[in-house]
């Protein structure tokens, strides 16, 4: 693995005896694949340099936060015929394929509409408190968080949307986190659970889209 962060590469060697790199380019000569788990905004840098490395890459999503940066990304992953997959790890979970085989069967008639609601947890500490806030590193909620739903509309509705309607209000949460909130034994808190969100905060906490998705769902 590779980890800018001196104290996470030793915890991953001690932890799973992982041969751990601060640069990832060392890595690239023993491995079959890479999972670029980066913030969103590094995406493209890693993943273009390493699928021209011809080595098979999985992206978190979102494939990154400019439509010119996941461009690039597809443009490297074709001129070097490298594999590459992106990380909607959501259309895997068994309620997700369980509602598609459902609809596939036509169980429920023709879909005409898919509704999904995300409630962002923690209070909202996990998106307007650090980096996920600032515009420069994130692209707001719609594609950090909805990119997860906008894929299960998607996937079960066998199509893409080709419409959108969007809109959102910048008052972010002021919400405390839950006072009887525990986290699970030996997770990292990295974002400062206080109240106040990010004074930098340049994305839209609360955003609605409407799509229109071919086939006629929306
Ligand atoms: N699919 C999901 O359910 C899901 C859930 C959470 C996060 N994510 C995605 O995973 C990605 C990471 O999110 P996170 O919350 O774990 O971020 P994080 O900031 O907690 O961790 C990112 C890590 O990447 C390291 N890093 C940055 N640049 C590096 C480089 N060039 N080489 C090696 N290491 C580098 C950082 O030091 C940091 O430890 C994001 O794209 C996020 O959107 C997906």
């Amino acid at each position: 693995m590779a980890e800018l962060d001196k104290a996470l590469r030793e915890r991953a060697e001690e932890r799973f005896g992982a041969r751990a790199y601060e640069d990832y380019r060392l890595m690239l000569g023993e491995v079959d694949a890479v999972l670029v788990l980066t913030p969103d905004d590094t995406h493209a840098d890693l993943a273009c340099e390493i699928l021209r490395a011809g080595v098979p890459v999985f992206v978190e999503k979102p494939l990154d936060i400019t439509l010119e940066r996941c461009d690039a990304i597809l443009r490297a992953a074709r001129e070097s015929g490298t594999r590459l997959h992106v990380g909607h790890n959501m259309r895997h979970m068994p309620v997700v394929r369980l509602m598609r085989e459902i609809i596939q069967r036509g169980d429920v008639g023709r879909v005409r509409t898919v509704w999904v609601r995300h409630f962002a947890g923690h209070g909202g500490d996990f998106s307007f408190k650090d980096r996920h806030a600032e515009r420069e590193h994130a692209g707001g909620l719609l594609l950090q968080k909805a990119a997860h739903d906008l894929d299960v509309v998607h996937w079960p509705a066998g199509g893409y949307t080709t419409r959108v309607q969007a809109f959102a209000y910048t008052r972010a949460t002021t919400r405390q986190p839950c006072p009887d909130h525990v986290f699970p034994a030996g997770f990292v808190q990295q974002r400062p659970s206080a109240s106040a969100p990010s004074p930098r905060l340049g994305t839209h906490p609360h955003p609605r889209s409407r799509c229109q998705v071919h086939r006629r769902v929306r």
